[in-house]
Formats: C-alpha cells, sequence, structure tokens
C-alpha cells in the first residue's frame, strides 16, 4: 500500500480536531499530521499524528511546509478548518451601524487570508501523481445566491471572499497542481465553540455532532477526482450555488 498522508490546519477547533480523529480511524491513511496555534490536546495524540504548532505567519508556514518535505507525493487529504464568527473584540453584525474595520480585519484575517495563505505555500508540496482532496471550510452564508437573511456583514463576506480565492486558486491549480481537487465545503450547523451562541434558535436535528460532519466529508473526499474544477458543496453532497 502507498504511504500517505493527511493534513489537518486549524485543527483545534471543533471540526479540525473532528477530522483528526476521521482521518487517524482511516487504515487507508499512514500518517497524520495537524498544524495548530496550540499544542496537541491529550486525547486525540497517536502513534500515526505528528502535531506541528504554528502562529499562521507566513514565515511560520514557511517552516511547516520545510518540515513537511519528506511527505512530498504522498499527500492525499487535505483540510483547512480555519474559521472565525465571534471573538472577544467580533460579534456578528445585526445592522449597517455595526461594522468596524478592525472586526472585519480580524474576520478576513481568519477566514480568507490565512486559507489562501496556506493554498500559497502548499502548492509543491501538494504536486505528485496520487489524486490529493483538499477541503476548506467555507459555509452557506458565504453564497450570494443564497443570501436572503443579510446580517453577519464581516462573516459572510469573508465566506464569499474565501470562495473566490478558492475558485482563483482551482484555476491556477488545474494548470499547476493537477492532482488536486479543491472543495468549499459548508458543514451545516454543527456543536462547535463557533455556533455555541448561536444554537438555541437551531432545531435538534439540524444541530450536527462534529464525529458526523467529520464522517461526511471524509467520504467526500475519498470519492473526490482531480478534474481542475472548484466544488463548493454541503455536508448532504449537495451543490450550493455561488
Ligand atoms: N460550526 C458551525 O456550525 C459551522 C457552520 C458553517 C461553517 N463552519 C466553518 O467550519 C470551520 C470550523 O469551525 P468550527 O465550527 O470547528 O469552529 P471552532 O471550533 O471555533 O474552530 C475554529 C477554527 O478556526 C481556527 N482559528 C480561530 N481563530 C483563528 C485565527 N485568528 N486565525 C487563524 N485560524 C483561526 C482555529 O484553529 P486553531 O487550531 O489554531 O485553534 C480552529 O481550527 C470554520 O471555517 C467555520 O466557519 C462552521
Amino acid at each position: 500500500m502507498a504511504l500517505t498522508t493527511a493534513l489537518v490546519l486549524g485543527a483545534g477547533g471543533g471540526l479540525g480536531k473532528a477530522m483528526v480523529q476521521q482521518f487517524l480511524a482511516d487504515p487507508s491513511i499512514s500518517r497524520v499530521v495537524a498544524v495548530s496555534r496550540n499544542g496537541c490536546p491529550a486525547d486525540v495524540a497517536d502513534a500515526r499524528l505528528d502535531w506541528l504548532v504554528s502562529d499562521y505567519s507566513e514565515q511560520s508556514m514557511t517552516s511547516v511546509v520545510a518540515q513537511l518535505t519528506p511527505s512530498k507525493g504522498t499527500v492525499t487529504r487535505v483540510c483547512l478548518c480555519h474559521g472565525l464568527l465571534h471573538s472577544e473584540s467580533v460579534w456578528p453584525e445585526k445592522r449597517l451601524e455595526d461594522i468596524t474595520a478592525d472586526a472585519l480585519h480580524e474576520v478576513f484575517h481568519a477566514n480568507t487570508v490565512v486559507p489562501a495563505l496556506w493554498l500559497k505555500h502548499l502548492h509543491s508540496l501538494l504536486k505528485g501523481a496520487l489524486p490529493c482532496a483538499v477541503a476548506v471550510l467555507s459555509a452557506r452564508v458565504g453564497s450570494i445566491g443564497d443570501n436572503r437573511l443579510g446580517g453577519w456583514y464581516a462573516y459572510r463576506t469573508s465566506k464569499s471572499a474565501l470562495n473566490m480565492m478558492l475558485q482563483t486558486t482551482a484555476v491556477e491549480y488545474s494548470r499547476r497542481v493537477k492532482n488536486v481537487k479543491l472543495i468549499s465545503f459548508h458543514p451545516g450547523t454543527t456543536d462547535t465553540a463557533l455556533s455555541k451562541p448561536f444554537q438555541a434558535a437551531v432545531p435538534t436535528d439540524k444541530l450536527f455532532t462534529t464525529e458526523f460532519v467529520a464522517g461526511r466529508l471524509a467520504t467526500i473526499m475519498a470519492s473526490a477526482e482531480p478534474d481542475g474544477q472548484l466544488a463548493y458543496l454541503d455536508w448532504d453532497n449537495k451543490t450550493i450555488p455561488w
């Protein structure tokens, strides 16, 4: 069996950690590499897992990719799990008057800039003979066609910008990294710290566990065929309109 590596970036969050555990449970994956701002949680430690710490500066990304150089040609799964909806200084806007430059910058940095920089730094590592599925956690609220509710200006627009960043990357990857399939993924409302303050309005059967969503995404990634196109998919493998 060929040596295969799965990479999870932003591995410390709810969905990131679930993707690490999902890949560790897959016997076809030889090694899992997780990257986070914090160290490895005790409950995911595993002999097949390497956990790297990064502050997501470009210098740190360069160092992560350098450490992964021996794995070049073996990476078959990459999951980018970065995302910010609220923080100590950010709360989703309800109306125009709530928009601030600082919040826009903070949200865009986590949701759009960090994933874009990873795809810049990773392309030479990912190029190879094995098909590689790269899933980036986006959100349905980034769909312009689907937006009838309004609100959440920073989060929505950062995810729309992420989708355009991914489409533009897909065009270039189709020429330079042909073995990669890019997927912009909407997990559905999932029980994590990100959705916690907004869960009261969500019916119980619409609030997913991280394990359920990780299983869905792993299945989608396993059947992804590199075709030079970006897919925008939800947890049910249904295409979302741009
Ligand atoms: N949960 C939901 O209902 C839901 C719905 C739709 C879309 N999503 C998307 O799913 C993804 C994962 O979210 P989650 O629910 O797992 O949330 P979470 O538990 O809050 O995890 C947040 C993730 O974002 C990273 N992150 C946080 N602040 C960051 C910053 N300033 N710069 C770079 N990375 C940062 C964290 O990485 P570290 O490992 O470094 O901590 C962590 O992986 C996000 O893209 C989110 O938008 C979630």
